[in-house]
């Protein structure tokens, strides 16, 4: 006999205005949204508002925000230390295509938080930010291609789009001879044969790959976990052997920090880890939402700017993405805002660790309490491919039953989760765990009937997961 449900239905969602959104906006925006990643079909979420770690959709649900619009929002929403210093600066006007003081400030509390740094650069988006780390690390060296990993996702340029995120492991090749697996059509396979895709946490791969093409490889570029894919950790010991590789070789080694900076420790996950890199980019918690980011490095490697490489953009270093960067980065300078941070999120993976205990469930955490993703796995998943192996189905069924029970991680097990500092406050952590708590108890038994369990709405040529 199938046993009776023991938990309590999950809330329907009011949806009515947000569907009728989605066909409107389906008529002018692609997918009715600007960006891929966020369009969920009939289920695609038209926001209202944002204040603290909460988030609301015109329809007037309320969420507690794990998304934090893909990791940028370290402090809150509609933070007022920042909002307030970014309105004041504002006024005095936006774009001048000329140098403020608050972009000088900002890059001197960039290079203050991670001392290591000679020089950096603002840019708008982390996709800018890696785009133009890459193209330095060719000019200084004068070599042309640049390696990756497998699963890492470093913006929407052609060079960074290649072997990121697809659900078919077969697709990335063999384990021995990966193949550049280009994300989507319009990118020049001549591009994409540039970018040399390598094997997270594999150094024998790395070795053999730099003793063959070192002398063609300018860069290896590194997300210092793989953030887009939960958060998987390195091995111990994997970035200072990396890091002697890459010297060995005379290879830079590019720190994409977009989604760890700032987030993991002041220093970002150049700190955390110990590493040195030779170039790295950053974007996201650095201006709490704004579209502040940069990339720098050591003095010498950064010494083709400004001569020899070219390095622009109308809105670089802009008013009120300088202002934005100058105060949230003085706020994680100054306060214990990053401290609060990491520490709610033990208190959060505590929870959810008791949940899942009860359960007798096979899981590991992924990433840094700051950042970090769920695996239902008993293997701790070292690379990409790995995932595949992971319960990543009844991953995706939990947080679409948060969703409906008014806490929103992403629903695709690759995207972690994200502690902002304004999560600390009330009853945000027990509610998270509660709505997990139910959520997980809920797809177990549907699971248990045999009956299918929700999941997201994929995009057509893979999974939202990356942005
Ligand atoms: C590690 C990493 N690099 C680069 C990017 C691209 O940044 P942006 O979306 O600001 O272009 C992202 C975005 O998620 C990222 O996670």
């Amino acid at each position: 006999m199938t046993a009776e449900p023991t938990t309590r239905p999950a809330p329907k969602l009011a949806r009515a205005k947000q569907l009728e959104m989605y066909h409107r906006a389906t008529k002018t925006l692609p997918g009715g949204t600007n960006s891929n990643f966020r369009a969920w079909g009939e289920d695609t979420v038209y926001v209202d508002r944002g204040k603290g770690g909460k988030v609301w959709d015109i329809d007037g649900n309320e969420y507690i925000d794990l998304r934090m619009g893909y990791g940028p929002v370290i402090l809150g929403h509609g933070d007022d230390r920042v909002d307030d210093y970014v309105n004041e600066r504002m006024r005095l006007g936006v774009s001048f295509s000329l140098t403020s003081e608050d972009e000088v400030v900002a890059l001197e509390t960039v290079k203050q938080l991670n001392p290591w740094l000679g020089k950096v650069r603002m840019t708008v988006s982390g996709t800018e930010a890696t785009m133009h780390a890459m193209r330095v690390a060719r000019a200084y060296t004068g070599k042309t291609k640049i390696v990756k990993f497998e699963g890492q996702y470093h913006g929407v340029h052609d060079y960074a789009l290649v072997s990121v995120a697809p659900n078919n492991m077969a697709d990335l090749g063999s384990e021995d001879n990966p193949v550049a697996l280009a994300w989507g059509r319009g990118i020049p396979e001549a591009i994409s044969q540039t970018i040399i895709p390598a094997r997270y946490n594999n150094l024998e791969f790395l070795r053999r790959l730099f003793e063959r093409e070192a002398d063609q490889i300018a860069a290896i570029i590194v997300e210092p976990v793989l953030g887009n894919a939960a958060g998987i950790l390195p091995q111990p010991g994997f970035h200072k052997a990396m890091r002697a590789l890459t010297e060995a070789f005379g290879i830079l080694l590019i720190f994409d920090e977009v989604k760890t900076g700032f987030r993991f420790a002041r220093g970002g996950a150049a700190e955390y880890f110990g590493i040195t890199p030779d170039l790295a980019t950053y974007a996201k918690a650095m201006g709490n939402g704004y579209p502040a980011a940069a990339f720098g490095g050591r003095e010498e490697v950064m010494s083709v700017l400004p001569d020899k490489v070219s390095h622009g953009g109308t809105y670089a270093g802009n008013r009120v993405a300088a202002a934005a960067a100058r105060k949230t980065l003085e706020i994680l300078r100054d306060t214990d805002a990053l401290e609060t941070v990491h520490e709610t999120g033990r208190r959060v993976q505590a929870g959810l660790r008791q949940v899942i205990d009860a359960k007798g469930l096979p899981f590991h955490f992924t990433g840094h309490p700051a950042m970090f993703g769920v695996m239902f796995t008993d293997k701790v998943a070292t690379e990409y491919r790995d995932w595949a192996n992971t319960d990543h189905e009844l991953y995706d069924a939990v947080a679409v039953g948060m969703h409906a029970r008014g806490a929103m991680p992403e629903p695709d097990s690759r995207e972690p989760w994200f502690m902002c500092e304004a999560h600390a406050g009330g009853d945000t952590v027990d509610r998270i765990v509660s709505i997990f708590a139910d959520s997980l108890s809920a797809t177990l038994e549907l699971r248990a009937r045999r009956q299918p369990l929700p999941h997201e709405t994929e995009v057509a040529y893979g999974s939202p997961s990356g942005h």
